[in-house]
């Protein structure tokens, strides 16, 4: 009896090595920890639980019938975050480059398929060179049964994509199709087809940091949410966004302590916008003071800066704020922004996430670069996520809402629930000075007249009263009571019950 403990140990130490000392001395030189590493540090202490250690591939060509490992490349299986549920596959690149097999695949499906089943999130850890070239179309197929577990799985329970290596090939679009994709700066890029066959097809010299490293992801295609400096920051940084997040769409969202009152006043949010109505100030500053204690989860921190999208808890529930940033462009929406936030905002519905919306935008973008872009399909994006959304929607205006911004902005008119003002709020067709310029353009060589219509236009219509006349906003309210205001209608809304009609799926303007 005691023979067959041994062999158990003996098999379970083999496999613990993967591909071998040398190769998990290779991954710990270049920065990298190993699959298992991840794991243990992603996961509560002690409580993984692994799949599958001893799935070795079926392959036999070019010799691969002698070189079997373990564990196929992937480790797989679930365990706990704070102590709550989670599933866990992580690319093992000391095996085959963690390079996908038909049975590496069936790894990944086995704990999708419980993810799913169990209604809890999934976490993927990346480190591999893409399908198992041995394999041919064996590995095609099984990229193909993963992907279709990640649309199935879409909006049903999180899922989040860490990138902690090369990530090419057939290994992008699996975590393209999950919510959240975290990369690690200097040790990870992602493309379809590297350097090498950019080359030869479009005669580019460019190194694999260039075509998908985390500044590119991060900055400019946008595919990344977040880059954190290395592997211990990164899964602790995961960590941090699972608390957020609840176990799957039909589960209540999480709730922890909260240490901080919601009716103190915040006095100093009272001259947050300055006297100049041209003049920026940090959004994010809002956001902080209305956020339990401060703490912020920020998402896609680097692009779109013009808008700001994450998670906070107030009173210890989960809200997602989206919020214009004055500090960028003056908060104008472009495409790019309204993208970001239209994403962010149907990640919140999907999850029964409320959203909060701090509005302080000056219309969209104009210029032939936008209209070309698409500005059109972009902006319409977002205003169909609010449109859409059921969850609780509160909104507070703090400076402007300028044109179409003002509808887009989960304005009452697309279901608010709450839509609140300050006193320095501006709800307009547009600021004095576009606006005098065009009703008055006879005038227009008078500077006195313009600035006698331009004082007209202001007093009259830049201010939050004539929409709260018409119920378009249901309480002009003190900046330094916002965050009291939010708490106690967060909590009347708790129970909102509302659907939208039945329908397959809704037809987005992607
Ligand atoms: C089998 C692979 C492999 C692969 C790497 N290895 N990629 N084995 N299939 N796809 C093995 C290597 O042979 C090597 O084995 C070990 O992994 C480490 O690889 P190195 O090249 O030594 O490491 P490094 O220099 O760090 O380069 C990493 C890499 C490179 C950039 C990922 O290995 C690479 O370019 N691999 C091929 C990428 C690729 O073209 N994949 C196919 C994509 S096509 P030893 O034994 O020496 O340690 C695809 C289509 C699917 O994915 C589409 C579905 C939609």
């Amino acid at each position: 009896m005691k023979d067959i403990l041994e062999e158990l140990e003996r098999r379970r130490d083999v496999a613990r090595l993967g591909g071998g000392q040398a190769r998990i001395d290779a991954q710990h030189q270049r920065g990298k920890l190993t699959a298992r590493e991840r794991i243990d540090l992603f996961l509560d202490e002690g409580s993984f639980e692994e799949f599958d250690m001893f799935v070795e591939h079926r392959s036999t060509d070019f010799g691969m019938d002698k070189s079997r490992i373990a564990g196929d490349g992937v480790v797989t299986g679930w365990g706990t975050v704070n102590g709550r549920t989670v599933f866990v596959f992580a690319k093992d690149f000391t095996v085959f480059g963690g390079s996908l097999s038909e049975a590496h695949a069936e790894k990944i499906i086995k704990v999708q398929d419980m993810a799913l089943k169990n209604r809890a999130p999934i976490i993927g850890i990346y480190d591999a060179g893409g399908a198992r070239i041995q394999e041919g179309v064996a590995a095609l197929g099984g990229y193909a049964e993963v992907f279709q577990r990640n649309v199935l799985a879409s909006g049903v329970i999180p899922q989040i994509s860490v990138i902690m290596g090369p990530c090419a090939g057939g290994d992008v679009y699996s975590p393209a199709m999950t919510d959240f994709i975290f990369m690690v700066r200097d040790t990870s890029y992602m493309f379809v087809t590297g350097p090498d066959v950019v080359k030869t097809v479009t005669n580019e010299t460019v190194t694999s940091e260039e075509l998908g490293g985390a500044t590119v992801h991060t900055t400019r295609s946008s595919i990344a949410d977040g880059a954190y400096d290395n592997d211990v920051d990164t899964l602790l940084q995961v960590r941090r966004l699972v608390d957020f997040l609840p176990q799957s769409n039909t589960s209540p969202i999480p709730e922890i302590e909260c240490y901080q009152s919601v009716t103190d006043v915040d006095n100093s949010l009272d001259t947050l916008i300055p006297a100049n109505a041209n003049k920026p100030y940090d959004i994010k500053e809002l956001i902080q003071k209305v956020a339990d204690e401060g703490d912020f989860f920020e998402i896609q921190a680097s692009f779109a800066k013009n808008i700001v999208c994450g998670f906070g808890r107030v009173e210890g529930s989960t809200v997602g704020f989206v919020a214009n940033q004055p500090m960028v462009l003056a908060g104008v929406l472009d495409s790019d922004a309204s993208r970001k936030a239209a994403r962010f905002v149907r990640f919140c519905d999907c999850f029964n996430i409320p959203i909060v919306t701090f509005v302080d935008v000056p219309g969209f973008l104009p210029g032939t670069a936008q209209e070309y872009g698409g500005l059109i399909k972009h902006g319409a994006k977002l205003l169909f996520a609010y449109a859409e959304a059921t969850v609780p929607k509160l909104t507070v205006i703090t400076r402007k809402a300028f044109g179409g911004a003002y509808d887009v902005m989960a304005s009452k008119h697309l279901r608010g629930d709450l839509n609140y003002a300050w006193p320095t709020a501006q709800i307009a067709v547009m600021g004095a000075k576009g606006a005098v310029e065009i009703i008055f353009r006879k005038d227009i060589a008078d500077p006195e007249k313009i600035a006698t219509y331009t004082k007209m236009y202001e007093d009259r219509f830049l201010s939050p009263f004539v929409a709260a006349e018409r119920g378009y906003i249901d309480e002009v309210i003190m900046p330094h009571s916002t965050r009291r205001r939010l708490a106690r209608g967060l909590k009347m809304l708790k129970n909102k019950d509302l659907s939208n009609p039945w329908k397959k799926h809704d037809n987005i303007p992607l």
